[in-house]
């Protein structure tokens, strides 16, 4: 018997079999290191390889990816940090399957482009491996309800790698909102901004610089991110935004979103960037590229609570990267993009204040106490707390914050704002994933911050 089957039964025998998802897993010896296999050794798996080399309380024990470049690139890694090889598998797209077939893994962590996501994680879950799923929106609402029906079929836990939830002004303005500082919250905003249109490419001469290819010819994303651009409308990156607005407002756990209305502008700066390129032009092969994506695409959701929540998703025309939130109460509102504020009662009547002060005083517990390690993981630092936050979970079975019913909720958003948009902004109905679980669940995101 595998390990891992052995050490789950075993708990289970001794806590009795329990309704709660998830309950045995985690439950292993302390003194053994958790097992972990990646499939997707892009960039952001290596993000996650260089947090997970740097521990002694895990052991990577296998990679699956196509890809030798990016195979290449995190056996350096594991080289420069001493650590044991891992076994490679890299026998084509599904050789991840044979993975979790032979490897007796504690948990995985899936990277990979956004087609694969909801295959991969339901292959895990099926093997009873413990799941930690990078973020991306669904292709379609049925996908969402199969990860859940999986999730609830086998038992076995998933962790929505949604990391803008750990960003630190967030945390702070988590404790702030929960303090009531803003009152009860009545209209949030969100959104995925960020200028992608330089994306990678090597042309043989200066790798990686950017440039105006795609596909075969692109680097990392620019290889399958950009075709998302050509064949589709809608808000493509949703979880960057609804992650962290679904904790200020409890959306399932006592909340949920209800409908969804999007409409799209008109699709003109991929266009426009490879015309005026230095290495594009109007006779570049990409010129003749008819994109589909509308430059802005721009959401409505309402909940249940009453809120409305306005989703941006804006990643093609030329722009300063913010996720634009806005965090607006019956007492005042937090605006990011101007660093602003306004608390009625504290800040000067009609005038806005800086939000520094009072990110230092909410500042969230596990940034003080944990920000000398933070210091240079991705994004910031948020990345750490997501890996501690993950493992956590996936060692001590504590419970997960952003599990696969957020994930559904979530990802569902995508595909209901491209059935939106083809309908000139027709409201949507978003499913409760949850099954009505979210009535009694509570937020346990960052308390006691
Ligand atoms: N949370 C964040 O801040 C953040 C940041 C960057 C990327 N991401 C997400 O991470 C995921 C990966 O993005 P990336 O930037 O690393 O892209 P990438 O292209 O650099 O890496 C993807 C990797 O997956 C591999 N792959 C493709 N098909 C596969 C398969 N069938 N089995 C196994 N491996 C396969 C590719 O060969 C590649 O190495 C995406 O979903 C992206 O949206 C999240």
């Amino acid at each position: 018997m595998k390990r891992r089957t052995f050490v789950r039964n075993t708990s289970l025998a001794g806590l009795g079999f329990s309704v709660a998802p998830g309950l045995s897993f985690g439950s292993r010896n302390n003194t053994e290191k958790l097992q972990i296999g990646l499939i997707g050794c892009g960039l952001r798996g290596q993000n996650h390889l260089e947090l997970l080399l740097k521990r002694s309380d895990v052991v990577i024990v296998a990679l699956a990816d196509p890809n030798e470049e990016m195979i290449e690139r995190s056996l350096k890694m594991f080289d420069s940090n001493a650590a044991v090889k891992p076994i490679i598998y890299n026998r084509g797209d599904y050789d991840y399957e044979r993975m979790l077939e032979t490897e007796d893994l504690d948990a995985v962590i899936i990277a990979t482009p956004w087609e694969w996501h909801s295959k991969q994680a339901i292959a895990a879950m099926n093997a009873r491996v413990f799941v930690g799923l990078e973020v991306s929106g669904a292709f379609s609402v049925e996908e969402c309800w199969d990860l859940v029906n999986t999730h609830l079929e086998t038992k076995t836990p998933l962790y929505f790698l949604e990391n803008v939830c750990f960003r630190r002004d967030i945390m702070a303005m988590l404790n702030l909102v929960r303090e009531g500082l803003l009152g009860e919250m009545v209209h949030l905003e969100c959104g995925y901004q960020h200028d992608l249109r330089g994306v990678k490419f090597n042309d043989g001469v200066t790798p990686y610089n950017s440039g105006v290819e795609l596909g075969d010819k692109g680097f990392s994303e620019a290889k399958w991110r950009t075709n998302h651009s050509i064949h589709r409308n809608g808000d493509l990156y949703p979880t960057h935004g609804i992650g962290p607005v679904s904790q200020f407002i409890d959306v399932n756990r006592g909340n949920r979103l209800l409908t969804i209305s999007s409409m799209a502008s008109k699709s003109r700066g991929l266009h426009d960037y490879i015309v005026n390129h230095e290495k594009g032009g109007e006779n570049h092969p990409n010129a003749k590229i008819k994109f589909n994506l509308g430059d802005k695409v721009t959401s409505m959701i309402t909940t249940s609570n009453g809120e409305t929540i306005v989703m941006h998703h804006d990643t093609n025309l030329p722009r300063p990267y913010s996720l634009g939130f806005r965090v607006q109460g019956t007492r005042g509102l937090w605006m990011k993009v101007n660093n602003s504020i306004y608390i009625e009662g504290m800040s000067p009547p009609h005038k806005w204040e800086n939000d520094s002060p009072y990110l230092e005083k909410y500042d969230h517990k596990i940034w003080k106490e944990g920000l000398e390690k933070s210091v240079g993981a991705g994004h910031g630092g948020m990345d750490y707390f997501l890996m501690e936050s993950f493992l956590d979970c996936a060692m001590n079975g504590s419970e997960i914050p952003f599990d696969v019913f957020d994930a559904a909720t979530w990802m569902s958003l995508t595909p209901l704002s491209e059935a939106s948009i083809k309908e000139g902004g027709a409201v949507r109905y978003i499913p409760d994933f949850t099954n009505g679980l979210w009535i009694n669940r509570k937020n346990n995101f960052a308390l006691n911050g």
